[in-house]
């Protein structure tokens, strides 16, 4: 391939090892390195920790002979691209950039004039200019743009759809000066079918901002919705679904328990903490925060408004929960609401199972619940006092649920067509 680069993936998680391996396919030689040795001894071993990246396609990106893995920042003193696809975490709603830096500074120390970086960790507009650039002059004495080319370019990866995946999802680009935005284009391009340049890292910074944070205060609306659209008896879950027949102007978004993964809970309090340093608060993503983080409560007192009904107590109910994890067809607690919801009906004194076919059954932090291990059966099913479906993972038959189950508190609207006096829905 004429523009064959050596690259180094710094970061070999859920973004970085799917980037790793499809550059392989492009023709790059990558070197991914990560300092968790165990996760690097797995990988060299044809293992891979992330759902989107299947063995079979490691193996044969590791059988080209274009693809190593290394716990070894040495390494990548090979490298001519650099992209950096660590964690971004927040302690306290403040942004804990060290894992960046350690990157940054193991980028530094191996960067050579003409070479390109790229962060894709999710972050608050100004992070590539205002904290890359200086730090990497430091440290390396090479200066952006001047002697390389540095760029943001977000991932935008939605974990488990099964439509779009890092080909098919047009890539952001945003580089200091216009050269680095070109180089990052010309990079990608061999592996995204589309690449959209926008002026600087900053726009690119936002973009990706601005799409979660769009996300997050529109599943907030739908939530506090779904909570007076109880009270007035309107089914919230038919009015989206008519209101989805306008082919212009609105975009559907669900309620549900509350919001997990990654990115949706984290990623705006990236931008409301730049905005509160600016003095004055984003109110959007604050109240949107809240309305979001009260969800598992809320359907913890469902929960017991149905036990009520008939006379029977949250105190000493058997509860099953269906599904854990924080999206469908995915085995990803990070941030999922259900740990919050059981640990709330334990405190009322339910004593809870769960079942989730995508996670291994192990304690739940923070909570008493045991897992139910196995094919879900109707034993178990009827020996609950009530049945929350948590997560709509496709492996359920609603129908034995329904069939199976005394009572059924549906988050997800997947008994749609299943209705009976038993079951009821957010
Ligand atoms: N997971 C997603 O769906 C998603 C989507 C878009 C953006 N993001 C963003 O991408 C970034 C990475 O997220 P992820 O989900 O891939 O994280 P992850 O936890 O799956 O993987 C990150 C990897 O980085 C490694 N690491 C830590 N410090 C390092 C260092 N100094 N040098 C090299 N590697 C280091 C960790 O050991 C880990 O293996 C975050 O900023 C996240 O917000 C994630």
């Amino acid at each position: 391939m004429a523009n064959s680069r050596t690259v180094g993936v710094l970061g070999l998680g859920y973004v970085g090892l799917p980037l790793a391996c499809a550059a392989v396919g492009a023709g790059h030689r990558v070197i991914g390195y990560d300092p968790d040795e165990v996760r690097v001894a797995s990988l060299c071993a044809g293992s891979s920790p992330v759902e989107d990246v299947e063995d079979r396609l490691l193996e044969k990106s590791l059988a080209s002979g274009l693809l190593s893995f290394t716990g070894n920042a040495g390494d990548l003193t090979a490298c001519d691209v650099f992209v950096i696809c660590v964690p971004t975490p927040l302690h306290d709603k403040t942004p804990d950039l060290t894992m960046v830096d350690s990157a940054v500074d193991a980028v530094a120390a191996a960067l050579h004039p003409g070479d390109l970086v790229v962060l894709e960790s999710t972050t608050y507009p100004g992070t590539t200019e205002d904290r890359l650039a200086p730090r990497i002059a430091e440290l390396s004495g090479l200066h952006a743009p001047r002697d390389y080319h540095l760029v943001f370019s977000p991932e935008r990866i939605d974990p488990g759809n099964p439509d779009y995946g890092l080909q098919n999802t047009p890539r952001v680009v945003g580089g200091l000066g216009p050269a680095a935005g070109a180089a990052a284009a010309e990079f990608y391009s061999s592996f995204i079918d589309q690449v959209h340049v926008v002026s600087g890292p900053r726009e690119a910074e936002m973009a990706k901002l601005l799409e979660n944070t769009y996300r997050h205060v529109n599943i907030a609306l739908v939530n506090e919705m779904a909570i007076f659209c109880d009270e007035l008896g309107v089914d919230l879950w038919e009015a989206i679904g008519a209101a989805s027949t306008k082919p212009f102007g609105f975009a559907a978004f669900t309620p549900g328990p509350g919001v997990g993964g990654h990115c949706i809970p984290v990623d705006p309090s990236y931008l409301s903490w730049r905005v509160r340093r600016l003095g004055y608060p984003f109110r959007f993503v604050e109240l949107a925060g809240e309305v979001n983080d009260r969800m598992p409560s809320y359907v913890a007192s469902r929960v017991a408004d149905i036990l009520n009904r008939d006379r029977l107590s949250v105190s000493g109910a058997r509860i099953l929960v269906l599904g854990v994890a924080y999206k469908r067809d995915l085995g990803d607690m990070r941030e999922s609401p259900a740990p919050v919801l059981i640990s709330r009906l334990e405190s009322q004194g339910a004593i809870v199972r769960w079942h989730d076919p995508h996670i291994p059954a192990q304690p739940l932090r923070g909570t008493q619940a045991v897992p139910v291990e196995g094919a879900l059966t109707p034993v178990e099913l009827s020996g609950a006092d009530l049945v929350i479906i948590h997560t709509d993972h496709a492996a359920y038959d609603v129908a034995d649920v329904v069939r199976h189950s005394r009572r059924v508190f549906d988050t997800r609207n997947m008994t749609a067509e299943h209705r009976a006096a038993h079951v009821t829905r957010l």
